[in-house]
């Protein structure tokens, strides 16, 4: 890869995934593409950046063609529970700008990383140990979408030799650029209230368990994907991957151990709860450790301490 197209550099992922590919690859060799929201100082100020709507194919050939680009790590959609306030705009950005990136890429050479998620499993899927080929009948826009995705990946693969890569990741816990309208989102607020307020709120239920992640496995496990020797990759695409699997109570005390007087109660959104509920509790990521060596250096008391350290110290500056 040398020129790379990052598509929304503004979220929870894209912020973080553009600097660390800059460092990467090079600064000027990655574009920043962002749509309403401009992205954080330091991915403005540290390489290229261009207005890219996932939804507007030719302004994406445009970028793609002046930058030659060779690869596009296409972040841009809706969460699972905004997707659900809004199905519409999550079909157009998660479908339709999905297959506007595919078509091009076809078009241009280049390779292509999708995210898929946990969403693209439902209520009928087997919710323990969840294997990488299984059912996948989601109930949510959210999850419609990652499904199509997934397929449209493994086609414009068989079909046109795109080389597609894709991860189903988990909930991403991360502490530069807040998710929003997720159905994980807890585990990342959880620890911005602990330090603010010493008390948190919890939108799900004591119980349910789901699969989650620190950020810089969620990072290195787009790359190394990208990076992987194709000839070993049965997959392809929507790789189960798991660093860890926790319920509200678990975080919570967990929480605890470094702010004693840190207090959870809950008030459920039953929205959030019935995606969580139709969601894997632990997912068996064995192909991809197979065929790509994932291995997550992060489990919950390394983020508990890592996470709680960087918002300190945030809050301390007056930055949060
Ligand atoms: N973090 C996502 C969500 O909760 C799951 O992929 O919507």
């Amino acid at each position: 890869m040398k020129n790379i197209l990052v598509i929304g550099t503004a979220g929870q992922i894209g912020s973080e995934l553009t600097m660390k590919l800059r460092e990467n690859y090079g600064s000027t060799n990655v574009v920043a593409g962002y749509r309403k929201t401009m992205p954080s100082d330091d991915v403005v100020q540290s390489g290229p950046l261009e207005n890219v709507d996932a939804t507007e194919p030719d302004r994406i050939l445009e970028v793609v063609k002046k930058y030659k680009i060779d690869a596009i790590y296409n972040l841009a959609a809706l969460l699972s529970a905004a997707a659900e306030k809004n199905p519409q705009a999550a079909w157009n950005v998660g479908v339709n700008g999905v297959y506007n990136v595919l078509e091009i890429a076809r078009e241009n050479n280049c390779a292509v990383f999708f995210p898929s998620s946990i969403g693209a499993f439902g209520p009928t899927t087997p919710l323990d140990n969840t294997p990488q080929d299984t059912i996948q009948r989601p109930g949510t826009m959210y999850g419609v979408t990652k499904v199509s995705g997934e397929l449209l990946s493994d086609y414009y693969f068989k079909r046109f030799g795109v080389d597609t890569r894709g991860l189903r990741y988990p909930g991403i816990i991360s502490n530069v650029t807040l998710p929003g309208g997720g159905t994980t989102d807890y585990a990342v607020e959880i620890f911005y209230e602990a330090i603010k307020s010493k008390k948190f709120t919890c939108p799900l239920k004591a119980g349910t368990f789901l699969d989650m992640m620190y950020m810089p496995d969620a990072l290195d496990a787009a790359i190394n994907l990208m990076e992987a020797d194709p000839s070993k990759l049965k997959h392809r695409n929507a790789f189960n991957i798991t660093a860890m699997s926790f319920d509200p109570e678990i975080i919570a005390a967990e929480v605890k151990k470094h702010i004693p007087e840190f207090k959870m109660e809950y008030d459920v959104d039953p929205v959030k709860q019935e995606i969580a509920e139709s969601w894997p509790n632990k997912m068996d990521d064995t192909c991809a450790r197979e065929e790509w060596g994932w291995d997550p250096t992060f489990d919950l008391p390394a983020v508990t301490e890592d996470m709680l350290k960087v918002i300190g110290e945030k809050h301390e500056k007056g930055l949060i």
